[in-house]
């Protein structure tokens, strides 16, 4: 065994400054966002683990497979099932005597098709004896092809390819070329490609985009329900040590999660903050309270993510709108009084404003971007139809997304808000009492 003096010496002295055991997590990476678990720890996934073997297994029996796209909102698992199918697929081939490759390519980075073919080259060497040198950079989608081709033909009978988030490549080029390497006679290895999106919509510029070449299936993921999110954290509750989960703490993480979004990975996520929140705050246990807090944490990050490509004056028109509701006794407010509040706001951070119109579109845009929704109204025969705009979560979460913007941080917090509430609510007092 190889122990460093140093280290046997800190173990042997028990330096205070770290602790030689974790209070809270026994094996905390089971709730890493890249770990992948182990097979029996994937739950209620069943039908689409069939559906996938069903098109790509063909391979396991020396036959050509389907192509398949996998469509579904993230975290609700189409990277861990794709995989999942496409090893088992691989070791079913491998006891068939059938050589099976798997690869798998992360558009999100590799997002141009010279990239993609390079790290299907790379990794198809990689996992083979390939002698020939694959540059790097300096050459073209072309010679990166033939190093596939020919790895293909001297080393395997079939191979998975896994084009994974597939809606950011900038051309889907790729696609085709997979699908009629056999027909031009490039290799005589059959091929099945798994694409994911995030988006349905990606359908539709795919039709266009190939042709019939790429004949495929599509599956359609959906999010997961409470009593599946459950499942999925109690499968990892030996991340923790015993004992420490409070009773009620996952059921809660789960029904919150399920109730926006039915992600999965947020959900872990939740359940791995709450630990920290725990570790931080020197409790010994996790809590309900610990979810709600990290929870709350998670929120505020996704509404940051939804906004960091709006302009200041979307997130001002938000703050303005959070505001109102907060200082006000209603839950949906008028384009015409978001501008009010917004036109206030804007002298207060010394900006000027965009015109009623301008501030209109950028609640469009948010109403797009699922931060806000926006709803016509009637207002009676002479009075025409107006919108009224509301937000889809809770007004201090939004508050303090825009307040982590830089340049907005002199924003009164949201405890200020409430504090001044009542005077704020009333526009014709003096704003001084509201910054
Ligand atoms: N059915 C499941 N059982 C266990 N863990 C799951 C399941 N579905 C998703 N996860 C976990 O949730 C996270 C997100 O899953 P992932 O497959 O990356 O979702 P997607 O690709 O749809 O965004 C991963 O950490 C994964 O391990
Ligand atoms: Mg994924």
């Amino acid at each position: 065994m190889c122990v460093s003096k140093n280290g046997d010496m800190a173990e042997q002295a028990g330096d205070p400054l770290f602790q030689s055991h974790d209070p809270i997590f026994d094996r905390k990476e089971l709730l890493h966002v890249g770990h992948v678990p182990d097979e029996d720890r994937i739950v209620g996934r069943d039908d689409e683990i069939q559906s996938v073997a069903a098109e790509v297994g063909a391979i396991t029996r020396g036959d050509p497979p389907n192509n398949v796209m996998i469509y579904g909102k993230t975290g609700t698992g189409k990277s861990l099932i794709s995989r999942h199918v496409a090893t088992r697929a691989q070791t079913a081939a491998r006891d068939n005597e059938i050589d099976c490759g798997v690869l798998y390519i992360d558009c999100s980075e590799a997002n141009t098709e010279t990239r993609a073919t390079r790290q299907l080259a790379l990794s198809l060497k990689d996992q083979t004896g390939y002698q020939e040198n694959i540059p790097l950079r300096g050459v073209g989608t072309m010679e990166y092809y033939q190093h596939i081709w020919r790895i293909l033909e001297d080393c395997f009978d079939a191979i998975v390819v896994i084009l994974d988030e597939i809606d950011k490549l900038d051309n889907s080029n790729i696609l085709m070329q997979l699908s009629r390497a056999r027909e031009a006679q490039k290799t005589d290895a059959y091929i099945g490609v798994i694409g994911i999106s995030n988006k349905v919509k990606y359908r539709e510029t795919l039709d266009e985009r190939i042709d019939s070449s790429f004949g495929h299936r599509e599956l359609f993921f959906h999010p997961y329900d409470a009593s599946q999110l459950r499942e999925i954290m109690r499968n990892r509750e030996d991340a923790f040590q015993p004992d420490v989960l409070e009773d009620g703490t996952i059921e809660l993480c789960a029904a919150l999660a399920a109730k926006k979004h039915g992600d999965a990975r947020k959900a872990i996520e939740i359940l791995k903050e709450a630990g920290e929140l725990a570790r931080r705050t020197g409790s010994e246990t996790v809590s309900e309270g610990h979810i709600q807090q990290a929870q709350e944490v998670a929120e505020i990050n996704r509404i940051e993510e939804l906004t960091s490509g709006a302009t200041v004056h979307a997130k001002l028109a938000l703050y303005a709108l959070a505001s109102r509701i907060i200082t006000g006794d209603r839950e949906t407010h008028k384009t015409r009084e978001i501008y009010e509040r917004y036109v206030d706001i804007c002298n207060m951070v010394t900006t000027d404003p965009i015109t009623e119109n301008g501030l209109y579109r950028q609640l469009k845009e948010q109403a797009f971007l699922g931060v806000i929704e926006s709803e016509k109204t009637g207002g009676g025969r002479s009075q025409g139809s107006y919108l009224l705009h509301r937000l889809v979560t809770d007004p201090k979460h939004i508050i303090k997304a825009v307040r982590r913007d830089d340049s907005l941080e002199e924003l009164p917090a949201y405890d200020h808000l409430t504090e001044t509430g009542h005077a704020a609510s009333n526009r014709d007092v003096d704003l001084s009492s509201f910054s």
